[in-house]
């Protein structure tokens, strides 16, 4: 786990741990037997601790968390390290994080290769850099820069750290190399003054006045997460107490943070992201098909979604032809486009050369013989099947054999798309979300034919253009807005018994999720909701009225329609759920308008209003998706509830600290999620989402342990 070798008086000793060289166990007692050997060699007068393959050691071993520690522990190797009489130096290339970076402080001297990266990304799995990151980084950065980084867990690259004295010099080139003549440099030197337990922090004066500016910073940016808190507080440590007390600082906090439900959810989470990219379906999987290399591609319709999703391929650096059917609305797009990636650059978050390179790849047109040669299109006009079905054929016939043709369509099912054509294999979905250019997700959809090669195609696409993929089995609605149905219907239900849309909005608010289903609705546009609802009442051959409770036997609630008659539209007429201080305005203030409206709706209704408590907020709001997430699965919608839980973090901002419903689900125990589903099922007989998911009342009647939940686990029951 750790290759020690000698060359000349240098010892070397490389962290031999694939993929990203954690610190397990193993590595913990091989560089504990390289030390010792080190320290006993006369010969060696040096040493380099560096990292085989393709980085430093990136971070303690996050698996092993949840066993029992074992010596020797990560801090008593390193303080063993800083104690050798023969310098000790980080020959840094790839990434350096959390434990990794923490080795490098214990190093008397750091070097690192002008690509390499260093940070503590700690904060993002709930908790904070615990073998002395908080204690030592300050005593190099000073406090403002160390508390930037531990509450943020953002990463640096080798010039940004060179400037905050983190690493000492930057080398190109072979990094075992780099070390030895590095440590050669510095042998015989002093190193009293290279250890960093032996400095003060620069800015400790500051001290209450930084740490009171990051701690409500923290607490806005990161609402309901209680790491960065700890971080801020231990960090402070580092400038109020001596080292050894502010050591012993840092543990209690890591200590109470580890052992925390938020940092057992986000370590979930950040395996359950790195999980979906496997997937499976019949005839391929993740390691069987190769994706096909893509360098141009097609955006159809220039409009919210059509502009998002090109900014992201522009600037992952692939062409794209953008195709609007007049001149007015393609000059709009191309507006928009520049718009958003002009934005981005000054806010720092794109980088000019990018901004530029993007303009070059841009290609608006009208004619669709110029897709001709594109190796993917996406398109993106709205949702109406016929005309989907009109697009896909066109191109069928126009585009070479081998381009992929891809619908961002937010529910139609993808075989009826795919049989517009006769490449049925080379159709899927790519289901962006709004804000395409900001939300990570991207639901990658299958149909029956699809084939496992463009399935790696898209997924391979979406890892490019930055976002994590999700792949789905095609259905009405997918993964994530079939999911989400229930939660929007309960809410409007809500409204009509007895709650307030400020009292919807705070539960699911504090629950951690950024807004409520009412300000979402606001920013969104009342009319959205109202048209989808007539849309579908068309398509079934029903006229809806204001007092219309039912469409085909289902309870529906004509709420937006009373909202859209009243001209109360959301954000952008002033008024929707909420009243706002303009039109456009974000400041959303209750209505006591909107509750009069809701109070006429029912009376004419019939319907009688109760008070509700927020317990059963939470459970119609969140129970109503679980139970329907269990059908997804049950049906192999998606595979296995990460899948699930991904697409809620990443589509619907739900708290990375709940770690997605259906691990939240598990929290609370599926017996007692599947009891008040029935409850529910009971007193709603006209809701089917509330009838109770079969592989759900299975998992919960025999225990079965969330890591077996997957699709075909009821037929095993
Ligand atoms: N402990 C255990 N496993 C880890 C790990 C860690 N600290 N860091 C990464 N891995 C695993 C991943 O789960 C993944 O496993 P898989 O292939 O079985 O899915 C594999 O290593 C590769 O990681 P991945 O994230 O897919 O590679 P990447 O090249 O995209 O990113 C890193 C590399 C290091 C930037 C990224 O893995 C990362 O941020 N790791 C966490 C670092 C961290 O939090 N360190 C502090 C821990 S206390």
């Amino acid at each position: 786990m750790v290759d020690y070798s000698v060359h000349g008086q240098v010892a070397v000793f490389e962290v031999n741990n694939p993929p990203v060289n954690a610190f397990s166990h193993k590595v913990r007692v091989g560089l504990d037997r390289s030390i010792d050997k080190a320290i006993r060699d006369t010969n060696v007068k040096a040493i380099v601790i560096c990292g085989k393959g393709r980085t430093f050691p990136a971070g303690a071993d996050i698996r092993e968390f949840d066993q029992p520690h074992k010596e020797p522990w990560l801090t008593g190797v390193f303080e063993k390290l800083e104690k050798t009489t023969k310098p000790v130096v980080a020959a840094i290339h790839g990434t350096c994080l959390g434990g990794g970076l923490e080795c490098a402080l214990f190093c008397h001297y750091r070097i690192a290769q002008k690509t390499a990266r260093v940070g503590f990304p700690e904060v993002q799995i709930g908790i904070l850099p615990g073998a002395a990151g908080t204690q030592r980084l300050p005593r190099l950065t000073g406090l403002r820069v160390a508390m930037d980084m531990i509450t943020s867990g953002r990463h640096i690259l080798a010039p940004e750290a060179l400037k905050y004295g983190i690493i000492d010099e930057m080398f190109t080139g072979d990094v075992i190399n780099a070390g030895i003549k590095f440590a050669k440099s510095v042998m015989n030197k002093p190193l009293e003054d290279r250890c960093l337990k032996n400095k003060t922090v620069k800015d400790a004066d500051q001290a209450d006045q930084i740490a009171d500016e990051f701690m409500s910073l923290v607490k806005r940016k990161y609402k309901g997460f209680e790491a960065p808190i700890d971080c801020v507080k231990a960090v402070k440590a580092s400038a109020t107490l001596p080292y050894r007390e502010g050591l012993k600082a840092e543990a209690l906090y890591m200590q109470k943070l580890v052992l925390s439900g938020q940092s057992a959810a986000q370590r979930y989470a950040f395996f359950s992201e790195r999980a979906v990219s496997r997937w499976k379906i019949p005839g391929g999987n993740f390691q069987t098909a190769k994706p096909l290399p893509i360098k141009s591609t097609a955006v159809i319709g220039a409009g919210t979604m059509g502009t998002g999703i090109a900014v992201c391929l522009l600037n992952a650096g692939y062409q794209v032809y953008l195709l609007e059917q007049n001149q007015k609305f393609l000059e709009n797009g191309v507006k928009t486009i520049r718009g958003i990636i002009e934005g981005s650059v000054r806010l720092g978050k794109t980088p000019m050369a990018v901004a530029q390179k993007a303009a070059t790849l841009l290609k608006p047109t009208m004619k669709y013989e110029d897709l001709a040669d594109v190796d993917l299109v996406i398109e993106a006009v709205y949702e109406n099947l016929s005309l989907k079905r009109e697009i896909f054929s066109k191109l069928d016939k126009l585009c070479k054999p081998t381009t992929l043709l891809c619908s961002n369509t937010s529910s139609l099912d993808i075989n009826r798309i795919g049989t517009a054509t006769k490449r049925g294999d080379k159709v899927a979905g790519m289901h962006f979300f709004a804000p395409a250019y900001y939300m990570r997700l991207l639901e990658n959809i299958h149909s029956t034919e699809t084939s496992p090669t463009t399935v790696a195609t898209i997924m391979d696409v979406g890892r490019k253009i930055g976002k994590v993929s999700v792949l789905v089995k095609s259905c009405q609605g997918f993964l994530a807005n079939r999911m989400r149905g229930p939660f929007s219907v309960e809410a409007y239900f809500l409204l009509e018994e007895g709650s307030t849309p400020q009292e919807v909005d705070s539960v699911m608010e504090n629950l951690g999720m950024p807004m409520g289903p009412f300000k979402t609705g606001d920013l969104s546009g009342l009319d959205i909701g109202y048209k989808i609802q007539t849309e579908l009442a068309k398509s079934k051959g029903v006229e809806l009225t204001a007092d219309s409770k039912f469409l085909m036997g289902e309870r529906i609630s004509t709420l937006t329609r009373t909202m859209y008659d009243k001209g109360r539209l959301g954000r952008k007429t002033g008024k929707g759920w909420y009243r706002y201080e303009k039109p456009g305005g974000k400041l959303a203030s209750p209505d006591e308008e909107v509750m009069e409206l809701i109070k006429d709706h029912c009376m004419k209704a019939g319907i009688q209003r109760r008070n509700i408590s927020t317990q059963e907020i939470l459970e119609r709001l969140v129970y109503s998706c679980i139970n329907e997430g269990f059908k997804i699965l049950e049906e192999g919608v998606a595979a296995t509830p990460e899948d699930i839980d991904i697409s809620w973090i990443y589509g619907f901002s739900w708290p990375k600290y709940l770690g997605g419903p259906m691990y939240y689900a598990n929290r609370i125990g599926l017996d007692k999620i599947y009891k008040r589903i029935c409850y529910y099922h009971e007193n709603f007989p006209y809701s089917s989402h509330w009838i109770p998911s079969r592989l759900l009342q299975k998992l919960s009647e025999n225990k079965v342990p969330m890591n077996q939940w997957c699709s075909g686990t009821d037929s095993k029951l």
